[in-house]
């Protein structure tokens, strides 16, 4: 059965461009997303990797670690990643693992033998402090994720977990969300000061709270 939201993400010891991480140790108190590529010298996970060094600094601004996978071997990766900063103007500044014994692939549900029974999908984890699966996402190898999309969940995320709130279609940060409809009118009186619009009793729209 594959990894499902709120489950343990599972912990493992895996080889990677900036030497063995342990997962729950690397991450320690950090958030962090865990995605694989299908292979090396591939050319849409070359600009994956180049936009996910590009974008670190917004990673870090969310106190989030990102670590990629592929299942091609550490000798290999050294060189794609000579490739990755020469075309995509960013060197890589997150590990790669190099999962060559499909140890974390498999932990992690990411070969998906009727897509190909080798190589893994673009498959994305988002993992919290606690160690519990957050988001899943994955996609099929011709098509290329949006790491904007991952970080605008991970503020969703984050928001969500403090606030008695949720984030409606196509919310980004600093715009309106909606109230939880376990809240009472009066309870969001005094938890929302900035005031609400009531659409419909179940529909309450207002300004992000901690912005
Ligand atoms: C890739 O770049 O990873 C890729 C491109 C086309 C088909 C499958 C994978």
């Amino acid at each position: 059965m594959s990894l499902q939201l709120g489950d343990t993400a599972p912990n493992f010891t895996q080889d990677s461009t900036e030497g063995p991480i342990t997962l729950y140790d690397y991450l320690g108190d950090s958030w962090g997303v865990l995605f694989s590529h299908p292979a090396d010298f591939t050319p849409v996970c070359t600009t994956e990797l180049g936009m996910v060094a590009k974008l670190k600094p917004e990673f870090e601004k969310r106190n989030t670690k990102v670590i990629a996978l592929s299942v091609d071997p550490l000798e290999k990766h050294k060189g794609w990643a000579g490739d990755i900063e020469e075309t995509q103007g960013a060197a890589l500044n997150f590990p790669l693992l190099a999962d060559g014994d499909r140890q974390v692939s498999e932990k992690y549900g990411m070969i998906h033998p009727n897509a190909d029974s080798t190589a893994t999908v673009r498959s994305v984890f988002v993992i919290d402090p606690a160690k519990k699966v957050r988001l899943t996402l994955t996609y099929p190898a011709p098509t290329g994720r949006n790491f904007d999309e991952i970080l605008r969940v991970i503020d969703s995320l984050q928001l969500t977990e403090y606030e008695k709130v949720a984030t409606p279609v196509n919310w980004k940060d600093g715009g309106e969300v909606v109230i939880l409809p376990s809240i009472s009118n009066e309870d969001a009186d005094k938890m929302f000061p900035k005031g609400y619009k009531e659409l419909k009793p179940y529909l309450r729209m207002t300004p992000q709270p901690n912005k």
